[in-house]
């Protein structure tokens, strides 16, 4: 029986009930775990202000512990998850699965639920995109002095390296991470206790019901906590979205870089696949799912932007839909940097061919620069050099790219540095998922 109900007769619609349930049904079993744990901090909190006796939350809390042992399945009569584990509580405990709704609403439910599972999965990309940078930076100081045209317009421009483009990458995966940061802290806020989104007439405590799900905080306002569906969503695949544009550029640049026109890199043959038809192709398909999947992501938060943009305040049943973008979105770039992370571990670099690429013309700006240190104005030396760009001269490659010395120029990429910035994010998400985890656990005991 669906929980706003008064009798079982209204079932019978088939019809109706798939398109209200439309994707929950799948969805939802991802959040039945912390729909458990979540009835098991309600429930706790109700105990501990009165409207629950210690012995009704014992009786609860065993019936949760046995429910989070066994596997769900939900179906269109269902609605979602939340009917689900009520109903399966009222079954087990009778009048007493009755009163585990007391002040809250599917309202906060799903929101209490959506929030735990994504930041479990924030923190698993955090730490993921932490190891591909890691593994780019690794890469970089493997081949900090190999040479490598460096491009502008897609054009040959100057001398640059295989250290220098490789932790780039490295650097933006940080800088990426400040925005997964703060949307994290935003999701770090516990919505438990708005209800349906104007609260209840009982004095819940709502810090308790916070701290027992390990949530930093309380999310105050009742009605700002409803209409933060959808906008929270928003702000999570933005950040999610710049990530994956990070990813989806070192694709593209591997795509072609790996290229017979190129070769400056070898990708490593499992990450490639070959053609029906013709025997000759090795190709980069990862890689352009890659880039593909990276524009899903921006796609969803689209997506979102457009089903929360001109609601009113409250909720509303449209905010069911923001659910499959944001599960599916933390999942897609979850694999998504997994895979890279590995694709460039093994990664093979072609020296030779990065080396023989650095043709004269790359050095133009070399020997601008060495006539402006000689007192030539930089205009005149300009001028000379262009006018005698047919008979350029080499450089050693390797010289040229130490003499770029200052801050973030290939003789000073500052790697070390790099690599200690990324260690630290690590450590930190490491604690950070420690602690949801050890919370989450302590829960189980109370
Ligand atoms: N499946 C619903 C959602 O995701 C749960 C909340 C339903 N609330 C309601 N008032 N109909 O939004």
């Amino acid at each position: 029986m669906k929980l706003w109900q008064t009798d079982n007769s209204k079932t019978d619609n088939q019809l109706v009930e798939q398109f209200t349930a439309g994707d929950d049904i799948s969805l939802d079993e991802k959040l039945y775990r912390y729909d458990l744990l979540g009835s098991l901090a309600h429930a706790y909190m109700l105990s501990k202000i009165g409207v629950l006796s210690t012995k009704e939350f014992s009786k609860l809390r065993a019936a949760v512990l046995k429910l989070l042992d066994a596997e769900i399945h939900l179906t269109v009569q269902d609605e979602d998850v939340h009917t689900k584990v009520e109903n399966l509580l009222v079954h087990k405990l009778g009048e007493l699965g009755q009163k585990i709704h007391t002040g809250r609403s599917r309202n906060d439910q799903v929101l209490l639920d959506t929030r735990l599972h994504t930041k479990d999965k924030l923190s698993e990309i955090a730490l993921s995109a932490m190891r591909l940078a890691m593994n780019l930076n690794t890469l970089a100081q493997r081949h900090e002095f190999v040479p490598m045209p460096g491009y502008t317009h897609t054009r040959r421009a100057m001398p640059s390296s295989v250290g220098l483009w490789a932790s780039a990458f490295a650097e933006s995966l940080l800088e990426d991470l400040v925005l997964l940061q703060a949307t994290y802290e935003l999701n770090d806020r516990s919505p438990l206790g708005a209800a349906a989104g104007y609260g209840v007439p009982l004095n819940l405590d709502r810090e308790l019901a916070a701290k027992l799900l390990g949530f930093k905080s309380v999310q105050k306002n009742t009605i700002g906590v409803m209409n933060s569906r959808g906008r929270l969503e928003f702000a999570i695949l933005a950040a999610l979205s710049t990530l994956m544009q990070t990813v989806a550029r070192l694709a593209t640049d591997l795509i072609w870089f790996s290229a017979d026109e190129f070769q400056f890199f070898q990708l490593a043959d499992r990450f490639c696949t070959g053609s029906s038809l013709m025997p000759n192709k090795k190709n980069p398909d990862m890689l352009e799912l890659v880039r593909a999947r990276a524009a899903s992501i921006i796609a969803n938060m689209n997506q979102l932007a457009m089903i929360t943009h001109g609601l009113t305040s409250g909720y509303h049943r449209d905010l069911q839909e923001t659910k499959g973008s944001l599960l599916r979105s933390l999942e897609t770039t979850r694999a998504t940097v997994q895979i890279m992370s590995a694709l460039i571990v093994e990664l093979e670099v072609n020296e030779e061919k990065l080396e023989a690429a650095c043709s004269a013309d790359l050095f133009a700006v070399d020997h601008v620069i060495e006539q402006v240190q000689k007192r030539v104005p930089f205009r005149q030396a300009y001028q000379n050099v262009k006018r005698n760009l047919s008979n350029i001269k080499a450089l050693k490659p390797r010289e040229a790219l130490k003499k770029r010395n200052h801050i973030g120029g290939s003789g000073n990429l500052c790697l070390d540095q790099l690599e200690d910035a990324i260690e630290s994010q690590m450590l930190l998400w490491q604690i950070e998922r420690k602690q949801f985890q050890t919370t989450l656990e302590k829960l189980t005991k109370l």
